[in-house]
This record gives structure tokens, C-alpha cells and sequence, in this order.
């Protein structure tokens, strides 16, 4: 029976939850139509029409020693990339397939340079990998869920042997843990309808790829998908449980809890527009100023975000993108403080923001001023060491004021006569707590 190590999860996980903020990267053939990586299932493309991207791949301008700089200049501690999508495209040089990076024009193991491109920035190293396969003979087409000839009656009596694909599966996925050294993540993706958990043979799985990769972090999503939350929070977990819940496209109201009330890990992941793969039409950008802010609210909320790009067919990171990666970058300089390491806060959410917590270390993030000094409730006066500005240093005194008068169990942090704050998307303010 599968007892449930906490001592060597809690171990694996401590990286993973003081990183708090990764990148997603959604590339493959989908990237030539550019609507998207699940293209070829909205439009119900056949096989040999998708082929013409295969055909035709050749991403000259494919340089992950700048993606993993991007990553590592916003900020972000850990990148994950799709080493595999629902297509079946493989972007590295798998013995068990033709459909891969090394047979198309480019000729390259796509994963082998991004593997160590990504540790030469000193980021830890993320592979994605789906459960499904609209490539694979053997995988269900006809009446599936989403198959791309799921309605296609062409397919309607087709025989198909779905442990021939979970063998095939099974094997790719050793392959990724043999192939490419030391993994810090792995991402798998998802379970639908009655596709879940022994299904994929999910206890076998897990099996080989913890005698391959003993610290590996894995996702959820052997048991469910963005929905869900899998069997480590319910208390009773299954051999092929995720070491964390993988909420998509949301951040959970209150973070997530276990049935008996614990906080667990989680870890948002989130498109800067409104697609994974790159979509050429797709010009809905969240502003940087939101994005940072959307982080700030995962991590007082005990929780990591994996922001996404979707590279082109030439292989690079949108502008878009870029530009947004770039501001997340100036803010995190001088504010990451109040993100590494740092979870919930244990008081209410401000009014003007959010507040992150690392030990005896509280952050105020204003978002907006008020009418004088600045009330920091939920400390107490005789409690405060000290109250400095994050990115400066520059030390914020308590207000002395007779205005404060009626309120002498409130902390007035006295930030000067500008009523603008000095950083117009997120002002941290760091108290430090006597011990
Ligand atoms: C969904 C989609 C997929 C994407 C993933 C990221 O499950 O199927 O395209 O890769 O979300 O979370």
C-alpha cells in the first residue's frame, strides 16, 4: 500500500515554494497557423492536413539561451516548457516516434539546447508533457471528447489498442527523465472524463519516473486538469497524487486547503493574452501592471504563478510579451523580497492592497495612497523593529501626528507630503517585526 512520505515531499517542494513565480512555454507546429495550440481540434483537422505545418517547421531564429535570459530577467525562477502537446509533436529526439523537432527542417533536439540554456541562467528546469495524443493511432479518436476526428465517422469503427499507446506513452515519458539530466518539474497535462489516474496507468508511471527523477515536482494532473484538485488535498493520496494543485487561467479566492484545513501548493498558471500557443489575432495583453499585481495575489494567497508565452513559428518570444516581461523585471529588481519566500500574511487584506509574509519580514503592497500616512492595521506599534521602503531602504517613520490620536493602537506609516506613491503599479513597504 502507498504511504504518503510529508517529510520528503515538504524536502522536494522548499525550492519550488520560495520560487513562486515561473514561465510557461506553449511552442510547437501550432505556432504556424498561429491560432492556437489546440488548432487542430477546434477546426477538426484531419492528420494529413496538419502535416503541412510539420512539413514546413523551421524556427531559424529558435535561441533558448534568450528565452531562459527573459525568464531570468523578470524575475521568474523556474521555466517550463512543452516538450509535447496534445498535437503528439515532439520537440525533442524521441526513438519512439517520427512526428519530432529532429525530422522536420530544423533538425534540431529542441529540448536538449532549452534544458541547458535554462540551467546556464541558473533557472530550474520544467518540462510539460500531455497525457494525450491526437498523433498516435491507438489514442481514442472517434467519440473522444476532443479528438480533432472525434466526429469524424470515417473513424467510427476503427479497432484501437490503447495499451499499445499508453506503452508508447510510458516510454517517451522515460525517455524525458533519462535523456535530458536533472529535472526540476515536471507538468503533466490532463485528465478529462474517464481518462484519469489508472487509466494512463498513472501508479506505474509515477513509479518510473521517481526511480528516475527522485526530486521531481510533479502537477496534478495524472487525477484531474485546471479543475480539481486532486487526491493530496482530499487526505488521502494516491501513489500518482501531485505535489501541487494547478488552478488554470484563475487565481483561488482564499489559495487552497486540504480537507482538514491546511494550506497546500498551488500554482496558477496564466496566459499574458488569451491563448498558450501564439495566436497571431490574439492583441489582448493584461497589462504588466496587473500581472504584477496578480502575483503579489497568488503569493498572499500561499500560492505560485507560471506566466506564459507563446513563441512564433520563428521561434521567438512576441514583442508583446517581451515589453511585458521587461516591466515585471524593473518591478521585481527591486521588490522581489516581497515575493521569494514569502507566503500568506496571517492578517486581512488591506484596503489599498495586498500583503506577503517571510517570517518576522511583513510587505505592504499599496496600490493606491491614502489621505495622509498610511494605516498598516494589524500590527501593533510596540511589534514594529522597523518600516522601510523595499526598494530604497530608505526608512518610512510612524506618524506622530495629532490626527492619529483617536486611533493610538494603529501603526501610520508616514510616507512623506508627495501623495504620489514612488511606484505607481505596487509601492512595497517592508516592516520588519521585533522577534
Ligand atoms: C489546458 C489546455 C492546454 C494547455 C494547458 C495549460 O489544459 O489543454 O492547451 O497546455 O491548459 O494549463
Amino acid at each position: 500500500m502507498y504511504v504518503f512520505n510529508r517529510e520528503a515531499y515538504e524536502k522536494r517542494m522548499e525550492w519550488y515554494k520560495d520560487a513562486r513565480f515561473g514561465m510557461f512555454i506553449h511552442w510547437g507546429l501550432y505556432s504556424i497557423p498561429a491560432r492556437g495550440e489546440w488548432v487542430r481540434s477546434t477546426e477538426e483537422m484531419p492528420k494529413e492536413e496538419y502535416m503541412k505545418y510539420f512539413e514546413e517547421f523551421n524556427p531559424t531564429d529558435y535561441d533558448p539561451k534568450q528565452w531562459a535570459k527573459a525568464a531570468k530577467d523578470a524575475g521568474m525562477k523556474y521555466v517550463v516548457l512543452t516538450a509535447k502537446h496534445h498535437d503528439g509533436f515532439c520537440l525533442y529526439d524521441s526513438q519512439y516516434t517520427d512526428f519530432k523537432s529532429t525530422n522536420t527542417k530544423c533538425g534540431r533536439d529542441l529540448v536538449a539546447e532549452f534544458v541547458e540554456a535554462v540551467r546556464a541562467e541558473g533557472l530550474k528546469v520544467g518540462l510539460y508533457f500531455t497525457l494525450l495524443d491526437w498523433y498516435h493511432d491507438d489514442y481514442p479518436h472517434y467519440g473522444d471528447k476532443i479528438h480533432p476526428m472525434r466526429n469524424n465517422e470515417n473513424y467510427k469503427n476503427d479497432s484501437r489498442n490503447f495499451d499499445n499507446y499508453l506503452t508508447y506513452m510510458h516510454n517517451q515519458i522515460r525517455e524525458i527523465c533519462t535523456n535530458y539530466g536533472k529535472l526540476d518539474v515536471l507538468w503533466f497535462d490532463f485528465s478529462y472524463d474517464d481518462m484519469r489516474g489508472e487509466k494512463w496507468k498513472a501508479a506505474e508511471l509515477i513509479q518510473m519516473v521517481r526511480s528516475l527523477q527522485p526530486d521531481v515536482i510533479i502537477d496534478n494532473r495524472l487525477e484531474v486538469s485546471g479543475e480539481g484538485y486532486g487526491s493530496l488535498a482530499s487526505g488521502n493520496p494516491t501513489p500518482y497524487h501531485g505535489d501541487f494543485v494547478s488552478p488554470e487561467q484563475m487565481i483561488p479566492p482564499n489559495g487552497i486547503q486540504d480537507v482538514n484545513g491546511n494550506d497546500i501548493a498551488w500554482e496558477a498558471c496564466v496566459t499574458m493574452n488569451n491563448n498558450w500557443g501564439f495566436c497571431a489575432v490574439d492583441h489582448y495583453f493584461k497589462p504588466a501592471s496587473m500581472l504584477i499585481k496578480k502575483l503579489v495575489e497568488c503569493v498572499s494567497k500561499g500560492g505560485n504563478m507560471l506566466l506564459n508565452v507563446g513563441p512564433d513559428a520563428r521561434g521567438r518570444i512576441p514583442e508583446k510579451s517581451m515589453e511585458i516581461l521587461s516591466v515585471i523585471g524593473k518591478w521585481m529588481r527591486d521588490n522581489s523580497e516581497s515575493i521569494y519566500g514569502c507566503g500568506k500574511a496571517g492578517i486581512d487584506k488591506p484596503e489599498f492592497g495586498r500583503v506577503t509574509r517571510n517570517g518576522n519580514r511583513l510587505y505592504f503592497h499599496l496600490y493606491e495612497n491614502s489621505i495622509g500616512p498610511v494605516p498598516l492595521l494589524g500590527i501593533k506599534k510596540e511589534e514594529v523593529e522597523a518600516i522601510r521602503y523595499l526598494a530604497t531602504g530608505a526608512e518610512v517613520p510612524v506618524s506622530t501626528s495629532w490626527v492619529h490620536s483617536d486611533y493610538p493602537d494603529i501603526v501610520f506609516a508616514d510616507l512623506g507630503p508627495d501623495p504620489i506613491l514612488p511606484d505607481e503599479i505596487d509601492t512595497v513597504l517592508e516592516v520588519v517585526l521585533k522577534e
